[in-house]
């Protein structure tokens, strides 16, 4: 039997195909398979909706077919899929397609999508290519599908690229719309589907739209309230609700199919549908999966009708019904909605970018842009797109206005303003209270007028319909009745201070709800709100009896109000605070039990025009209030109200507001035009009325006021003038219109002091902010003074050209604040006002005013995308590596110490001012002082850095007295040059320079304290200087270098670097980053081999210093975890945690002092893995600041955080380098989504290295990964990307990643993340998946049966991992061995010995230029170049010997002024090259024949060789050499004159001191050391020994060969005890 159902048809493209109706499985069953007869029906479905409804499909398709004839019957087949997106894909394609395939389906096939949109474009695609394509049914079953992607044929699937762009035209047979799925569908998926239904009838029929605004209500209780028993089959059985769901899902179809017939393949007019699509898909690029398709239209359909509205089309009548109506199904209508900034991604809804996105939009023309522009509600502009520039598509979505100041170009300007809000705000309830219909014209479409509405309607105590295209609203009063909501449903009033006051006394009036179980009525508001007072208005409806609890704080909002109706009689209420209190119980006193008498106490009564002005409207609406007299007829402060009711008039015209009107009219004032206000005269209601009667004219304006209208002409620009005291206390909320009036007023006439006074207003401190303080504070940064009173400020005026430019205002989100300002933007340049939505409140579109009626230019500001150009208090953002070097610190910090190293590092001339002033006076510092005084000493001082700054601005080093920074005048200096170079403070443990001060007396004594001078000068070294050297000395570097002094021998014959030559070390490498002279950036992440870095993990790095060298071999970097270090006292926090500045900056120095290497400065978030507090940004930019002051080479700053700030980074990050990072730790994150790529291409437009992680929960999420990183690499200028799975089976990706893996270490206590691996496990497994080979390496000579290189380098590669084997290869020629074995393809690298250095070179492709100076290679490296392989030559000897001078060298020579070589055979050239590198001025030479000698002098001839007739005495008188170095066999020497040998006298070791190197190996100790050690001498020499340099420069060659640093420690313990042994 065929089941009785009442379908609606709708018609598509000729056909009656649509069929809408409630419970229609029979039906669509039956219909199907009587007029599609096919062999199989197959249905496909999401598990979602598969568990809801397949069943049913089920047995009534088994049952319809059963009837079938047996012979050929029909099968009924179903498959059911993954719910969302991604099923939407090739995979999901295909999976389909094998069922279909495999249960041998034919072209006769009919496919039944049951599903949403996914299921729908899948399955429609299926079909359209399946057996060449076969019919299909749809039938959808989310709203979403119903309206809109079920209708006009579109399939398709996404790809990785981008979603829907693999697709066919391909229509259904039939579309069956059963409302009742709607029932089991989720809430947040109905609304999504309404933004369609809104965004149909918005563009095409205004009836449909005005159904949708008022009934949004029962449109909810339709699919709330589950239909029993088939109720809706038939039109008899169906609830009204029901009905009226039905009406809009047809009404929207209608269109839709209407659309889709005119225009099926989408040319012309079925553009009209991406109403809302241009900028919702752009938010929706960037938001999604987060936000749901339809809730991303909703907010740009918005904003689409914000450019609308600011192109002059369209009215703010719409904009407001628009987004009253998305409101009311729940959709967010702007991008300040919580549900999106919440969202980590929203920090990259940047203006810049969706303007990005929007570029690729299949509605542009080129690169026009398109937007569908409403006309009106119910029609558009044009039939088609629109086209619209960027410029005011950026103006709408910025969030901050720039004002271009100028004269108002539509002057003399006349104009309306909107609705008064106090006016709109009473009238709506006067209206809902009363008995009857009224039609109120000119309301404000404001935030607070839309809460009210809406709780009214929450309250069921009115009911509001339009007329007019929205210019009417028709009140349907209720007479009072008034109802508690469902329990659960708040009432939210935003910031909506009126309504929340007037509301507050309307809930004691609501009756318990019959059908409810809610006990009382709840009234909150957001977090200002929440702070409002409420207090006293509670108080006094309290003492009449009503019940109200406060559910938050004391005091203020949320309130819960029971529902007992109000008592009346005598009520008491303070009235001081707000008359909108008065004005509550005034309003709602007719409905109390008793009638009211309303004594306002506390004294002064606040606002006393606003409580007339209730009164008036009262009147009007039939209800007279009687203010009591005393006995001498003095008015009392006591009301009398009837019990009774409002008698709604029929129609009310709303006043313009007054307050608002201030604001023209005072650019009329300030920049000496006229403006004409229409609707507010002398007649008015409104107390802001008066302003400019008495404020404007008594600043020199002329006013004329009729009843009804206003205009103001201003004098000349600047002439306004200070009126001294006015009384605001009539009009307090235009206070801050005249207090920015005041600022400009200095004209004729001002009352002295250019001062204002403005009085009467304590009120303005609880309003949507504190505005005294607000307008104290915003004045400020224009440069304006001003003094805070009890009740008001005086503002002192100054002339217009003296205020501060390039002002950004902070709003407060307070509509007030904004305007005022944007009245003084007016005339000052560059002001910005942030948040400049808060107009919202009262008048929306006051910035297409300010531009279209007053003729002010507007443009929008982005203010994440803006990058502040103030001196920067951190990094640099000069690129000039020749840029001087300032450096400066407190006496004693080692700053002349340090600036002389860091210049002889950089080969730089270093100047200490010092000594420069001691010159120039020919006195020095400590008489100037003393004879002079500090000031005359300071003023000197200040005259002597600007003479400096400008004789020396590049290419020296300046040192600086710390007292520098105690002058303003010479701050201001080193302030503006931190913008061009680098001014670096030198800092040291207050201790330790109180300790040095007790023996240092060239500098004049502080007088005070040292601790207090350091403590003063602190913030100014802060302030002046952009880069900070730690040069800590004591207690943390005690425990790291405690063995510095230790003999070489007592460590296994290692060298241990004293603490100078690790300050040295640092030193280098911190100037030569922050100059630019040699960026310490891990060379192999830019040249895209493998890199690595070590993940620090330590609460405290200190104890782990010792092994640094073990934790970090083999890697490119070490990474600081800063969320993971915890300073002693908060070792046991385990909670997120923000470590003490200072605690970082020690553990960064203390780092530094044992390992050269980059750091990676890493403050993880909670949320993305980490400890450090997600809502902290202030905190962390400052860390991230704090690392590149510290000349940090990367810092990881993950993209959650806001775009400005990590710009702002970025713009200070000199020489180092920003590495941008997304983790995602659900294991959602899928490396083929449109969310990665998002996410990368944020991080690349950001950073310099891009760092992705996800986490794996299989082996294949590695190949998507592998996938994806192959397509960014493939991109043109593709940066470093580090991509990464978390979690065991991601181990596969840490391998294969290339950049920067992060790595641990056995030794490390905790991994930083899941599944991290080893360097060397990572070694391996490359090795066993073939991709790093198996090497062999040689040494090259004869003899060398001995040589300790084979356990150099076999011990540094066992240590890292490698495959490599080092070997060797002892011939008596080059000959063919040798030929054979640098051809072989497994050939890794040679070292050459003695006697080939020379004979190699021959086979060799290339030189290196140093191989080439030196005249002989040591070491042969393969490598590729242009696709081939060539053999290179290069010599590391030189490297050897400079490496043991420049670490050897005792600290108290800064640079050898001379040195001496012995011997003239081929390693003294590698000598002679490694001096003069050093830039040694003098080189002495001494060999036994001369005539060798003369030829090294040839050889190198811009070295200044100096040769030697005897030991001991220098050419010239020259100085003594502080380096000696003998390259002649140690048998050949010695220190008895009287024997064959070279003799050595003791003469040749000047009592300075020095660095001695004997490049013989055996003996260890040679005479020549032995010498060394036992000539007494003031200053050490200290000993090289031939085995060490061998050791540097075998490390050089490891470096060379491997790209890696060598395992020193290790190798060289190996290599001793070979050596020893
Ligand atoms: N072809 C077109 O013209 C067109 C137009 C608009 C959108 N689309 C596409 O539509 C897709 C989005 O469709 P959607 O919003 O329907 O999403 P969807 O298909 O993913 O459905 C949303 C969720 O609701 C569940 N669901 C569906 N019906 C249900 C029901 N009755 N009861 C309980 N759960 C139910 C689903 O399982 C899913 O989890 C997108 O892929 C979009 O590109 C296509």
């Amino acid at each position: 039997m065929v089941v009785a159902t009442d379908v609606d048809k709708v018609s598509i493209l000729g056909k009656e195909s649509i069929h809408c109706g409630f419970h229609l499985i029979p039906y669509i069953a039956n219909t199907v398979i009587t007029t599609l007869p096919s062999s199989t029906y197959v249905l496909i479905t999401d598990t979602n909706v598969g568990s809801f409804h397949l069943s049913a499909f089920e047995s009534e398709f088994d049952q319809t077919v059963s009837k079938l004839p047996e012979k050929g019957r029909s099968r009924f087949l179903s498959f059911v899929i993954p719910p969302g997106e991604t099923s939407k894909s090739r995979e999901g394609k295909a999976s389909i397609e094998d069922f279909l395939l495999l249960h041998r389906c034919t072209r006769d096939t009919v496919i039944l999508a049951l599903g949403g949109g996914v299921i729908g474009d899948l399955v429609g695609f299926v079909a359209a290519t399946f057996m060449r394509g076969v019919r299909f049914v749809q039938i959808p079953t989310t709203l979403l599908a119903m309206v809109d992607s079920s209708v006009g044929g579109k399939t398709a699937i996404d790809t990785p690229l981008g979603k829907n762009l693999i697709g066919a035209f391909w229509q259904p047979e039939y579309i069956f719309i059963d409302a009742s799925f709607l029932e089991t569908l989720p809430a947040r998926e109905f609304s999504n589907g309404m933004a369609e239904v809104v965004k149909t009838a918005a563009i095409w029929n205004e009836d449909e739209f005005t159904a949708l605004e008022s009934r949004s209500a029962s449109l909810f209780s339709a699919i709330q309230t589950p239909s029993t028993n088939f109720a809706g089959r038939t039109k008899t059985t169906r609830s009204a609700a029901q009905k009226l769901l039905l009406s809009i899902i047809v009404g929207s179809i209608s269109v839709k199919a209407h659309i889709v017939t005119v225009d099926e393949r989408e040319t012309g007019l079925r553009n009209l549908v991406n109403f809302g699509h241009t900028i919702g898909h752009a938010i929706e690029a960037v938001l999604t999966p987060s936000m749901l398709h339809g809730e991303c239209v909703s907010v740009g359909m918005i904003l689409e009708a914000e450019v609308a509205r600011s192109m002059g089309v369209f009215g703010q009548v719409g904009v407001g019904r628009l987004t009253r109506c998305l409101k009311a199904y729940n959709l967010p209508v702007s991008l300040t909605d919580p549900r999106i900034t919440t969202l980590p991604a929203s920090k990259l809804l940047t203006v810049e970018r969706l303007l990005d996105i929007m570029k690729v939009d299949k509605k542009n023309s080129g690169t026009q842009k398109k937007i569908v522009i409403l006309n009106r509600i119910g029609k558009t502009y044009e039939e088609k797109a629109t086209n619209v520039s960027d410029e005011i598509i950026a103006k709408i979505l910025s969030d901050a206005a720039r004002v271009v100041p100028g004269i108002p170009t539509k002057n003399p300007v006349r104009m309306a303003t909107p609705g008064s809000k106090s006016i709109s705000n009473r009238v709506l309830l006067l209206a809902a209270l009363g008995s009857g219909t009224c039609r109120l014209k000119n309301l404000l479409h404001s935030d607070d007028t839309q809460v009210m509405m809406s709780a009214l309607m929450d309250l069921k105590g009115a009911s509001f319909s339009w007329e007019d295209g929205g210019e009417t609203l028709v009140v349907k009063g209720g007479g009072g009745s008034l109802f508690v909501p469902p329990s659960g449903k708040e009432i939210y009033l935003g910031n909506a201070g009126t309504a929340a006051r007037f509301l507050t006394t309307v809930c004691t009036l609501v009756q318990p709800s019959a059908d409810s179980s809610a006990k009382a009525t709840v009234i909150t508001g957001n977090a200002r709100m929440k702070q409002r007072p409420i207090g006293p208005l509670v108080t006094a409806l309290r003492a009449n009896g009503t019940v109200i609890d406060y559910l938050e704080g004391e005091g203020c909002l949320p309130l819960s109000i029971a529902p007992d109706g109000l008592k009346g009689g005598r009520i008491q209420l303070a009235a001081s605070v707000s008359s909108q209190y008065v004005s509550s119980i005034l309003l709602c006193a007719p409905y109390a039990a008793e009638p009211v008498t309303l004594e306002l106490t506390g004294g002064q009564v606040i606002s006393q025009p606003y409580i007339d002005m209730t009164i008036a409207m009262m009147r009007t609406f039939g209800v007279e209030v009687v203010r009591e007299k005393d006995a001498d007829g003095k008015l009392l402060d006591v009301y009398s109200i009837p019990k009774t009711t409002y008698k709604n008039p029929e129609a009310y015209n709303i006043e313009s507001d007054a307050s608002s009107a201030t604001y023209p009219l005072a650019i009329a004032a300030i920049t000496g035009t006229t403006c004409t206000i229409e609707n507010i005269g002398s007649e008015s209601l409104q107390g802001d009325a008066r302003f400019a009667k008495e404020v404007l004219e008594r600043m020199g304006c002329v006013v004329v006021q009729t009843a009804t209208e206003t205009t103001v002409t201003g004098p000349p620009k600047g002439q306004l003038k200070a009126p001294g005291y006015i009384d605001m206390e009539p009009m307090t909320d235009a206070f801050l219109t005249a207090s920015v009036l005041a600022a400009v007023s200095t004209g004729p006439g001002s009352v002295e002091g250019n001062v204002t006074r403005i009085q009467g207003i304590a009120n303005q401190r609880v309003k949507e902010c504190n505005r005294i303080q607000a307008m104290i504070d915003q004045l400020a940064k224009f440069g304006i003074e001003t003094k805070e009173l009890d009740d008001g400020l005086e503002i002192y005026g100054k002339p217009i050209p003296e205020l501060k430019e390039n002002v950004s205002v902070h709003c407060y989100d307070d509509h007030r604040v904004a305007m005022a300002f944007s009245v003084l933007a007016s005339v000052v340049r560059g002001t910005i006002l942030e948040e400049k939505r808060c107009v919202e409140k009262t008048w929306p579109n006051w910035w297409d005013d300010l531009e279209n009626k007053i003729g002010i230019k507007v443009e929008g500001v982005d203010l994440a995308g803006t990058v502040e150009s103030t001196a920067s208090p951190s990094g640099t953002v000069s690129k000039d590596p020749s840029a001087s070097v300032v450096v400066l610190g407190m006496r004693g910090s080692g700053k002349s110490f340090i600036g002389e190293m860091a210049a002889s590092a950089l080969a730089w001339p270093f100047i200490d001012a010092d000594v420069y002033f001691a010159e120039k006076h020919q006195t020095g510092v400590r008489e100037f002082v003393h004879k002079h005084g500090w000031t005359a000493f300071r003023a000197a001082e200040t005259e002597i850095l600007k003479e400096l700054l400008v004789t020396y601005p590049s290419g020296h080093i300046l040192s600086l007295g710390g007292g520098i920074v105690e002058t303003p005048e010479a701050r201001e200096h080193l302030k503006e040059y931190a913008k061009k170079g680098p001014v670096v403070h030198i800092v040291r443990e207050i201790d330790e320079v109180v300790k040095y001060l007790g023996e240092e007396t060239a500098r004049p004594a502080y007088g005070e304290p040292v601790t207090d001078v350091f403590r003063r000068r602190e913030p100014w070294f802060t302030e002046c200087c952009n880069y900070e050297f730690v040069n800590y000395t004591g207690v943390l570097t005690a425990s790291i270098n405690g063995y510095a002094s230790t003999p070489v021998e007592q460590n296994g014959g290692d060298y241990i670097p004293s603490r100078t030559s690790s300050v040295r070390g640092e030193v280098s490498r911190f100037f030569g980053h922050i100059t630019g002279h040699k960026p310490n950036l891990a060379p192999n992440l830019a040249a895209d081999k493998r890199s690595y870095f070590l993940s620090l993990t330590y609460p405290d790095v200190t104890p782990a210093l010792p092994y640094i060298e073990e934790l970090t071999t083999g890697v490119d970097a070490v990474e600081l975890r800063v969320d993971l270090l915890r300073s002693p006292k908060d070792v046991g926090s385990l909670n997120s945690y923000i470590p003490p500045a200072a605690y970082v900056a020690e553990q960064v120095a203390a780092l530094r002092k044992k390992t050269s290497l980059p750091i990676v400065f890493t403050a993880r978030t909670v949320s993305q893995g980490g400890s450090f507090p997600d809502t902290d940004e202030k905190a962390a930019f400052e860390l991230f600041n704090l690392a590149l002051r510290l000349g940090v080479e990367y810092v990881d700053v993950e993209i959650s955080w806001s775009e400005k700030q990590i710009k702002n980074l970025s713009a200070r990050k000199g020489n180092s380098q920003i590495i941008t990072s997304w983790h995602d730790w659900s294991g959602k994150m899928k490396w083929n989504s449109i969310e990665v790529k998002d996410k990368y291409d944020s991080a690349a437009r950001l950073g310099d290295v891009v760092k992705i992680v996800g986490k794996a929960t299989c082996l294949e999420d590695n190949f998507a990964l592998y996938e994806f990183v192959s397509r960014m690499r493939a991109r043109p200028n593709p940066k470093p990307f580090i991509a990464i799975n978390m979690g065991i089976e991601g181990q596969m990706s840490r391998i294969l990643n290339s950049s920067f893996s992060p790595v641990t270490h056995p030794l490390v206590p905790s991994r930083a993340a899941p599944g991290q691996l080893s360097f060397v496990q990572i070694q391996t497994a490359l090795h066993l998946i073939g991709q790093l080979p198996t090497r062999r390496f040689f040494i090259f000579g004869h003899p060398i049966a001995h040589s300790m290189s084979p356990t150099l380098h076999n011990t540094g590669f066992e240590a890292l991992g490698l495959p490599y084997k080092y070997e060797v290869l002892e011939t008596a020629d080059v000959g063919e061995e040798i030929k054979f074995a640098i051809a072989s393809p497994d050939f890794g690298g040679a070292s050459v010995t003695i006697p080939f250095k020379l004979d190699i070179i021959p086979l060799l492709d290339a030189l290196s230029p140093e191989a080439e100076a030196i005249g002989a290679v040591n070491t042969v490296i393969p490598r590729a170049r242009n696709g081939s392989h060539i053999l290179y030559g290069d010599n590391t000897d030189w490297l050897g010997i400079r490496e043991c001078i420049r670490t050897r060298l005792p600290s108290s020579i800064l640079k050898p002024e001379a040195a001496l070589i012995i011997g003239a055979g081929g390693t003294s050239r590698a000598a002679i090259y490694a001096l003069q590198n050093l830039g040694v001025p003098r080189i002495y030479l001494f060999n036994r024949t001369r005539s060798s000698a003369q030829a090294l002098v040839d050889a190198f001839p811009n070295a200044h060789i100096e040769l030697v007739d005897e030991l001991g005495k220098w050419p010239d008188n020259g100085p003594a050499p502080s380096v000696i170095i003998s390259t002649v066999p140690a048998s050949a020497t010695s220190t008895d004159s009287s024997t064959e040998g070279l003799y050595l006298p003791s003469t040749i070791f000047a009592p300075e001191g020095g660095v001695v190197i004997d490049m013989a190996y055996k003996p260890a100790m040679t005479p020549l050391l032995t010498l060394a050690a036992s000539t007494p001498s003031r200053k050490k020499w200290n000993s090289v020994k031939g085995v060490e340099v061998l050791l540097e420069q075998g490390y050089r060659q490891f470096e060379l060969w491997t790209g890696r640093q060598c395992p020193k420690k290790v190798v060289s313990q190996k290599v001793w005890e070979k050596y020893n042994a």
